[in-house]
């Protein structure tokens, strides 16, 4: 393993450590359960605690979690066992590991954002397939998440980063009325890759 990437590993498994952390799925996923196919097989991509791929376990895909943290990946793995669930948790350099293409029906991203990725994601869906993304904006209404802007969404960049795939859900607050109320800080978007026309 390269230096970067081990250190990078480091402060993860670090983070992941802490044992008041505790797994969350992410409101893109629970506000949209209702789009999941009924079978087919999910990834949750850079999955951290796994809290999506959990859920997606718990609605009977078929899922993959990867993560650079080893630490996260083993207490992903014991969270699910001790559920009776069944999932393949892998610890993988998302940026390294090459995603096949056409292979998931669902993928799910929060809080991870490399945008040189978006085309093999996009590649990776299945046609008809859908990916979930949620993660930080720049223009926010408290200071959580990333101080780098270059880790932060810009206006309406999702839909841009997504544009090949047809979009079924986004939502993007921005400072608009309420500031106490609502989905502040991130965008997130359902996306779907419309299956290839016959001619
Ligand atoms: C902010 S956390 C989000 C975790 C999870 N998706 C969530 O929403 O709780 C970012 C995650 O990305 C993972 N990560 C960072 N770089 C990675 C890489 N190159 N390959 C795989 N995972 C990576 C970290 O280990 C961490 O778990």
């Amino acid at each position: 393993m390269e230096k970067a990437t081990a250190e990078l590993k480091m402060m993860w498994d670090q983070r992941h450590a802490d044992p008041d952390k505790q797994p969350s799925a992410a409101e893109v996923l629970l506000e949209n359960l209702h789009l999941l196919p009924e079978t087919g097989n999910a990834l949750d991509l850079a999955c951290g605690l796994g809290g999506n791929a959990m859920e997606l376990a718990r609605c009977g895909l078929e899922v993959s979690a990867w993560d650079i943290s080893s630490v996260a990946v083993e207490r992903l793995q014991h969270l699910a066992a001790s559920e009776g669930l069944v999932l393949n948790a892998e610890q993988r350099d998302v940026e390294q590991d090459l995603l096949t293409e056409n292979a998931f029906d669902v993928i799910v991203v929060s809080y991870f954002l490399n945008r040189d990725l978006m085309p093999a994601l996009i590649a990776a869906l299945k046609p008809g397939g859908l990916i979930f993304y949620q993660t930080f904006t720049r223009i926010a209404v408290s200071d959580t998440g990333p101080s780098n802007p270059a880790y932060r969404l810009g206006d309406n960049e999702l839909i841009a980063l997504l544009s090949p795939l047809s979009v079924r859900f986004y939502r993007e607050e921005n400072r608009l009325g309420d500031l106490g109320k609502g989905f502040r800080d991130v965008a997130m978007i359902v996306a779907q890759k419309l299956a290839m026309k016959r001619s």
